[in-house]
């Protein structure tokens, strides 16, 4: 069973990010010299993946057009021989097929991962959320992958948070299954309140699932906050079939949030080839001064 597909769900409002994300979506906020979601479809691409459904609404089609042909930009270009630019444009438009489904309304992300059921039809798939970077060496998805070659079933990313802030998170709770950093999952809450779970184990934006998620979802009912919440239906799987928790290699960064942004921001730049050096010389100029 190979992962030919990853669903990338940008139909979120981003309230936590207003007034930014008024009118531009937060997956389009730049993190130093190309928005947020193009990091993450490079991601997906580098880990062998073949097409992406990106789940979208309405204000959203800056993410469409930004993996797409610009025929007027690219004549532009060239009339004014700026050819390196103009072929890094085009390889951006030819990174991956990419498919576009609209979730009609923001009901959660566990509806939007819904409405990607007759594209992604009856095979195990990646799901990556639109905000959510993970910085490493081997790309998380590529781990991920590597670890459902070995498993063959549903597997949730996760990292330890401190246990003051389990609340904030889908939080798993599961047993060291003898693979290194792999979990089995007995059980899962989504946002727990103080006290509840002794698990630090926090989920990421990045899934592989079997493909009966789809039904699960269908008869999901809205959970916390009213949203049909992806974690519930994970829960149910888990309980129908195996699934995994791995605590990916890497540093995560919640891009929708706005301390998640700056320190994403710093972290990208700081390794940035060109910027990197320029970067930590002026943090540490502005450090002095603090
Ligand atoms: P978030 O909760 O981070 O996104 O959902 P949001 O709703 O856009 O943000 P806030 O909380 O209002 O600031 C995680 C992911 O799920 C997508 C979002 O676009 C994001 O990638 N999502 C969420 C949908 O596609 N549809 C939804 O109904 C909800």
């Amino acid at each position: 069973m190979k992962v030919r597909k990853a669903v990338i769900p940008v139909a979120g409002l981003g309230t936590r990010f207003l007034p930014a994300t008024k009118a531009i979506p937060k997956e389009m906020l730049t993190i130093v010299d190309r928005p947020t979601i193009q990091y993450i479809v490079e991601e997906v691409v580098s880990s062998g993946v073949e097409q992406i459904i990106f789940i979208t609404s309405e204000g959203k089609s800056a993410i469409e057009n930004h993996f797409d042909y610009n025929f007027h930009l690219d004549s532009v270009l060239k009339e004014k021989n700026k050819t390196a630019l103009g072929k890094e444009l085009d390889e951006i438009s030819n990174l991956i097929d990419i498919v576009s489904v609209r979730q009609k309304k923001p009901l959660g992300l566990g509806h939007a991962i819904w409405t990607a059921r007759h594209v992604i039809g009856n095979e195990p798939f990646m799901v990556c959320l639109g905000d959510d970077l993970v910085l490493s060496d081997i790309p998380c998805a590529k781990q991920m992958l590597d670890l459902f070659h070995d498993v063959g079933e549903s597997i949730v990313a996760v990292k330890r948070v401190p246990q003051d802030q389990t609340y904030q998170y889908g939080i798993v709770e599961g047993e060291a299954n003898g693979r290194e950093r792999t979990f089995k999952v007995s059980r899962m809450v989504e946002k727990p309140a103080p006290g509840t779970t002794d698990s630090d184990l926090a989920i990421i934006g990045r899934y592989i699932l079997m493909p009966e998620i789809f039904d699960i979802l269908s008869t999901t009912t809205p959970g916390h906050g009213g949203e049909i919440q992806l974690t519930d239906a994970l829960l149910a799987l888990s309980k129908a079939r195996e699934m995994y928790a791995y605590e990916f290699r890497g540093i995560r960064y919640d891009a929708g949030d706005k301390f998640g942004y700056l320190q994403a921001i710093l972290a990208y730049g700081i390794r940035h080839p060109e910027l990197g050096e320029d970067l930590i010389a002026h943090i540490q100029e502005i450090a002095e001064t603090l």
